[in-house]
Formats: structure tokens, C-alpha cells, sequence
């Protein structure tokens, strides 16, 4: 038989993305007995899940022993607007403890309480303290907990390798094409299953917390495959990233500083979330400092601190007070634990902000207030999935984490990423390995797609012209952050559109310099056409939901309009065109509902 052109690898399940959803759909798949692949971007280990930083979330009931899964599902489907796929968050909320657990078993370290079970940190929008945490290094304790059990069960791992596209069979998937970033050569792995987890989008806007692996790619991989993907228009704005020195503007800083104490405040030294508290929160949430101070103490029965409402309403007020001219020297405002807690308890809770700080800023967050303001930190919106299997539209395609939709609706709590990665991450494994283990057939590539792939990989080394990758990024970036940022307007949308369809002509024209070893303009003009697809994507759903709510706010559409409550923004690629269509949520059961009305 002849050699076959390109390095080949054949499997029973590629897991794309080694992050925590990914690590944790390979354990899975290989505990079923599926010869499992997991691919990673960066080397192995170095994943954005380490930069989930202040804890996981789950209703162990160690420090309230009142909260229950069906408490911790009602505050997710209220901090998500009820945009969330029921199933999903009702799988997560019960199961996500037993994940916790798990990888306690596995060998991480969590911090405790007195009486030596796993301490509960508060986060925004959760009824009660849940977050499961390593002071503010918890994703670096999971990845690193979760990677180290993968490598005992013996799973293949290819590090640097870049996925450019998924490879199908008919209407299935039989592989993934993509190259070693190291060489620069190419790699094809033949498979029954893929499982995206890919994670987000961030590197599309100028602001934001995300590593520079996030650029959709998972995302547009499902779309160009032919999945669907579902409310793209909620973007999460983290309502607290550095904002100064410039180059560390965006640099995450966690939620954890306010559930451990911290308050925000404006340039005239007032805890402006008080005037920003909305409707859906007000029964339990303080209207008075004096009254949110009593929660710190007495967080069963007094109202909670409105520095922890859910992330869409902190990074609006904030947004609105900078533009009141009420902002910090640098345009974010002030987020001050120092004055509420001692040093000793600032530098044991939250060591990595306190190392942030001062070394990235010059700032002692033990005795000065930082500077904050929002950055883009998720996408809520992603592959749409069954709930149970994490089974995306295309047969033998899987999606777990960020890349998949459905689960956090149109805004996410904090600490439920973790949670999800988890959750998810296992039921995609399972499924996958399920499906592969169902799929008796050869594994049929057509050499006719590779080849195409291929040949367009590689025409940015033969373009002629000046078209430059980084140029048309940074375009694309200030597009982003300031048309399809925080607050939208139609005017400012389609404004974008136009845009975007621009810079995708262009990236056709960009030319690299060099060879194919290690180039990084080479792998961003590749990268570029996945940024380039879900930003066209964010911004087509962003502009057919004429309402605001969670994570997508539209000054033109102030209100949520019942009209949207119930439906998802579909998006389709069909002969190479953008479709879109609106389309009911899946009914969720009275008995759930009934939870939703429940006063906890
Ligand atoms: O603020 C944080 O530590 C981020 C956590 C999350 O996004 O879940």
C-alpha cells in the first residue's frame, strides 16, 4: 500500500482542546476502552482553564448546609435569564458535586474549613457560598490534577498541533485535518469521534482575559462541519480585568476579591452598586451598606452585597458609571478589599492577585484599591448539543465546555465553568465513546478534502501584495470591542457586518514571510478565519435579538422582550452562506419550573 502523503494517526475518539472539558471527555472516552487522542494547541497542561481562578462551583452544602442542587439550578437559570437549556442545567447542578468529589479522589488539594472539609467560596448570583477552591489558583489545580490522572491512564497526547478542520464521511465525521505548529507540517487523524473543546472566542475582542489559544476555533470548526450553533449574541464581559499599565489591560482579576470582601467603588469613593440593582434580584439582595455588611457575618439570612450580582449587571453599572464621568485615572473604578480585610487574610485567600498586582502594577492590593473594569472573559453561545451525550447536530461530532451553548443561557454564573468543564467534559466522553463503539464501518477520508485544506493552508506563503495577518487582527479586535462590545445599536451592528465582510476579503489576500516551521504569522492568517467566523456569527445573532438581556445588551432594545424569552438564535453554514433562524426552547417540566418560583 502506499504511503500515505501526510502524517496519519487513526483512532476511535479525537478529543480537540485540552483544557479541562477536554482532559476530562479523554479520561472518560479512554476509561470506556475508546483509543482516545486528545489534541491540544499549546503544550499540554498550559490550557485558559487555569485562568478560572476562584473556584468551582457545586452544592456540596459544606459551609450552608441548607443549599442543594436544586437551589444552585435555580440561581444558574435566573443568572442565565432562562435562556438556558433546562436539561443541561439541571445535569450540571446535580452532578456536579460527585465532580468535585472525583477529583478531590484524583489528588486536588482544596482549601478547607475548621472542621476539615472543602471550604465554599461566595460568588455573584449564587444563593450561597459553593465555589470549591485553591485560593485563587483553582483552575491551575484542576488542570493540573486532571492531567496528571491522563497521563496515567496512558492517553495519547499531541501538543502544538492546531486543528483546521473537521473531516467528514457523508454527513459524519471521520477525522480532523491540521498541523504540527513546531514543522508546520501537516497531520491528518482518522477517527470515529471528535469531541470539541476548543473553549472561546476572546482573542476576537481588543479587551479580554483569554489566552491567545482562544480563537473560536471549536466554534467554527462545528459550523463549517455543519452544526449548529445557538446564542452567539451573549458575550460575557467580566466585569473586573486590570485596566492599567495598557499592557496588562484586560489581565483577569477574580471574582473571588469580592466574595471574599471586596467592594467596588467610583471616584467619589461610593459603593455605586446600590443604585444598579435590577428587579429580578431586589427580594435578596441589600439596599444599604450597613444592610450588605451584615451579610458578610449572617449570610444565611441577610440580603447579599450587590458587588455580587450576576456578571452582565456588574459590568453594566460599571459601564455606566465610567461614562458618567464617576470612573477611575484609567477608565475602569475602584475595587477595594484592603479596607475590609487584613493583609495576612488577603495574601492567604488570594496570592495570585496579590502577585498580579504588584508586579504587574506596582500596586499593594493590601493596602491600595486596584483598578478594574470589564473585559471579555466567555461566550455563553456555542455548538448546540443534546443535553445527555453533549451530542452536537453532525453524527459522530461532540462539544463540552465553552464551545458548547445551551447550558448557561444569556449569562453565566462565575464558578460555573469549572463545573461545567467537569460535567460535561465526562458526559462527552461517554458519548463519544458510545457512539464510536456503535460505528462498525471503515473510516473513509476522501483525500480530495484534505488536499483542498491543504493547498488553501498554505496559500498565505504565495500571495503576493502587503496584506498583513496582524493588521487585519488588530482591525478586527477594535471592530469588535467597540461595535459589538458591551452595549450594541443596530446602526453599530450592521456598521460591523459590513466590517467583517471586508476584513474576510482581506484575509484572503495576506501574505506571510519565512518557512513553515514555527511562524507564528502563518498560524495567526490561519487562525484569523475562525476569529473572522464567529465574530460574523456574534454579530448576525446580536442584531436578529432585538431585546436586551444577560449577556447581550442593545441601547436601541432596552428591555428583554417576551417575545425572545423563549427562543435561541440558530445559526447554520449552508453552500458557504450564513443562515438564521429563531427557534423555540426545548419545554422544561412543571416540576423544575416550580423551582424557579421557589423562595430560598
Ligand atoms: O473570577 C473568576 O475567578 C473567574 C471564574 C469563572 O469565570 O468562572
Amino acid at each position: 500500500m502506499a504511503e500515505p502523503k501526510y502524517e496519519t494517526h487513526e483512532y476511535d475518539v479525537v478529543v480537540i482542546g485540552a483544557g479541562g472539558a477536554g482532559i476530562r471527555a479523554a479520561i472518560e472516552s479512554s476509561a470506556q476502552g475508546a483509543r482516545t487522542a486528545l489534541i491540544c494547541k499549546s503544550l499540554f497542561g498550559k490550557a485558559h482553564t487555569v485562568m478560572a481562578e476562584g473556584g468551582i462551583a457545586a452544592a456540596l452544602g459544606y459551609v450552608y448546609p441548607d443549599d442543594n442542587w436544586k437551589v444552585h439550578f435555580r440561581d444558574t437559570m435566573r443568572g442565565g435569564k432562562f435562556l438556558n437549556h433546562w436539561r443541561m442545567a439541571q445535569l450540571h447542578a446535580q452532578e456536579a458535586p460527585a465532580r468535585v468529589l472525583e477529583l478531590e479522589e484524583w489528588g486536588a488539594l482544596f482549601d478547607r474549613t475548621d472542621d476539615g472539609r472543602i471550604l465554599q467560596r461566595d460568588f455573584g448570583g449564587h444563593r450561597y457560598a459553593r465555589l470549591a477552591h485553591v485560593g485563587d489558583r483553582t483552575g491551575l489545580e484542576m488542570i493540573r490534577t486532571l492531567q496528571q490522572h491522563a497521563v496515567h491512564r496512558g492517553i495519547d497526547v499531541f501538543m502544538e498541533c492546531t486543528i483546521m478542520r473537521l473531516l467528514k464521511d457523508g454527513d459524519r465525521i471521520c477525522g480532523a485535518f491540521g498541523y504540527w505548529r513546531e514543522s508546520g507540517k501537516f497531520v491528518n487523524f482518522k477517527t470515529r469521534a471528535a469531541v470539541l473543546a476548543t473553549g472561546g472566542i476572546g482573542k476576537a475582542y481588543k479587551i479580554t482575559s483569554n489566552s491567545w489559544e482562544y480563537t473560536g476555533d471549536g466554534h467554527s470548526l462545528a459550523l463549517w462541519a455543519g452544526a449548529d450553533l445557538i446564542d452567539m449574541e451573549f458575550v460575557q464581559f467580566h466585569p473586573t480585568g486590570m485596566v492599567w499599565p495598557p499592557s496588562v489591560r484586560g489581565i483577569l482579576v477574580t471574582e473571588g476579591v469580592r466574595g471574599d470582601g471586596g467592594t467596588l467603588k467610583n471616584s467619589r469613593d461610593e459603593r455605586f452598586m446600590f443604585r444598579y440593582i435590577p428587579e429580578l434580584f431586589k427580594a435578596e439582595t441589600a439596599e444599604t451598606e450597613e444592610e450588605a455588611d451584615r451579610w458578610y457575618t449572617d449570610k444565611k439570612n441577610a440580603r447579599r452585597t450587590p458587588d455580587l450580582l450576576p456578571r452582565d449587571e456588574v459590568a453594566r453599572a460599571i459601564n455606566s458609571e465610567v461614562k458618567a464621568g464617576r470612573g477611575s485615572p484609567h477608565g475602569g473604578v475602584f475595587l477595594d478589599i484592603a479596607s475590609r480585610r487584613d493583609a495576612e487574610y488577603i495574601k492567604r485567600r488570594l496570592p495570585s492577585m496579590y502577585h498580579q498586582f504588584k508586579e504587574l502594577a506596582d500596586v499593594d492590593i493590601t493596602k491600595e484599591s486596584m483598578e478594574v473594569g470589564p473585559t471579555c472573559h466567555y461566550i455563553m453561545g456555542g455548538v448546540r448539543v443534546h443535553p445527555d451525550t453533549a451530542a452536537a447536530t453532525v453524527p459522530g461530532l461532540f462539544a463540552a465546555g465553552e464551545v458548547a451553548g445551551g447550558m448557561h443561557g444569556a449569562n453565566r454564573l462565575g464558578g460555573n465553568s469549572l463545573s461545567d468543564l467537569l460535567v460535561f467534559g465526562r458526559r462527552a466522553g461517554l458519548g463519544a465513546a458510545e457512539y464510536a463503539r456503535g460505528f462498525t464501518g471503515v473510516i473513509n477520508v476522501g483525500m480530495d478534502q484534505v488536499e483542498a485544506i491543504a493547498q488553501e493552508a498554505l496559500r498565505p506563503f504565495e500571495n503576493t501584495g502587503e496584506e498583513s495577518p496582524y493588521v487585519v487582527q488588530q482591525e478586527l479586535q477594535e471592530c469588535m470591542q467597540s461595535l459589538v462590545g458591551i452595549i450594541r445599536t443596530e446602526a453599530e451592528l450592521r456598521n460591523a457586518q459590513e466590517k467583517i465582510a471586508a476584513l474576510k476579503e482581506r484575509t484572503r489576500r495576506v501574505r506571510v514571510e519565512g518557512h513553515r516551521q514555527y511562524n507564528p504569522g502563518w498560524h495567526l492568517a490561519l487562525d484569523l478565519k475562525s476569529l473572522l467566523a464567529v465574530s460574523e456569527c456574534i454579530a448576525a445573532s446580536a442584531l436578529e435579538r432585538r431585546e436586551s438581556r444577560g449577556g447581550h445588551t442593545r441601547e436601541d432594545y432596552p428591555k428583554a422582550d417576551p417575545k425572545f424569552a423563549k427562543v435561541n438564535v440558530v445559526l447554520r453554514e449552508r453552500n458557504g452562506s450564513l443562515t438564521l433562524a429563531q427557534e423555540p426552547l426545548p419545554e422544561m417540566p412543571e416540576e423544575l419550573r416550580q423551582l424557579l418560583e421557589e423562595k430560598q
